[in-house]
């Protein structure tokens, strides 16, 4: 997502074939940003250095800042059934990149829901505000918004893009025609669509039973180096965060 600062990486997980996520992500260090996951479908089991743990169930989240270091694992709680969600990397500003790490487990409930029509349209908001609904993660220093949003008929989701944001909506499944009454772009199934900021963005279902994850927030404007599971400004800094990892100091301190 280099384009969309502050925004680096968006993977997008959907399987009920067993074979392909049953080895999950084993312990594996991040530094420097957020890491995300939305799930729609199955259950995640989360662990950490620093002795955490939590389950991410289908229509929760999880929202982890690793900050100046974490080593964590993701591995499916389930042998069976659909596995169906995303994670998202979000960037800090440098003054931020050396925090101390924490995450939020964000079960169903905790997520605002908006019920937008009578078919069951629904916003579920994990961060930001959306129709008047305050999601739970809050203060973050990119101003995210990330919603999920179910399309059951074909009345509009609407969203403010504020003027000094990027935005994205990616449908993850249906068709979702995206843009203002008449110049709308039709987004199928597994595309991102860019937004422009400052504007109001109508999404609507013309075939129905539609969905789709939209995002916002603010970009941070400084140099990105990414390598590997680390997001730092500079070669330097890439260079240290793999050496305190190997020297097994990333998470300490
Ligand atoms: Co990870």
């Amino acid at each position: 997502l280099r384009p969309l600062d502050p925004f680096v990486l968006l993977d997008r997980f959907a399987s009920d074939d067993p074979a392909a996520y049953i080895r999950g992500f084993p312990d594996h260090p991040h530094r420097g940003f957020e890491t995300v996951s939305v799930m729609l479908d199955g259950h995640i089991r989360h662990r950490d250095s620093r002795g955490n743990q939590g389950l991410v169930r289908g229509g929760g989240a999880q929202w982890m800042t690793a900050g100046r270091g974490i080593v964590h694992s993701e591995m499916p709680e389930q042998d069976r059934g659909l596995l169906s969600g995303f994670q998202l990397w979000v960037n800090l500003p440098a003054r931020e990149k050396m925090c101390a790490p924490f995450y939020q487990d964000l079960a169903p409930a905790q997520l605002a829901e908006a019920r937008l029509s009578p078919a069951g349209n629904t916003a579920r908001v994990i961060a930001g505000d959306v129709s008047g609904l305050a999601g739970p993660v809050r203060e973050r220093p990119t101003r995210p918004t990330l919603v999920t949003v179910t399309l059951e008929d074909d009345r509009p989701f609407v969203a403010e893009v504020p003027a000094d944001h990027v935005a994205f909506a990616f449908v993850h499944r249906g068709l979702v025609e995206i843009g203002p009454e008449g110049r709308s772009t039709r987004v199928p199934e597994n595309t991102i669509a860019l937004l422009g900021p400052g504007r109001r963005v109508r999404m609507r279902a013309p075939d129905r039973r539609s969905g789709l994850l939209f995002a916002a927030a603010r970009p941070i404007g400084e140099p990105i180096v990414q390598r590997g599971p680390f997001v730092m400004n500079t070669d330097d800094e890439i260079r240290r965060a793999f050496a305190d990892y190997q020297a097994g100091t990333l998470d300490k301190g």
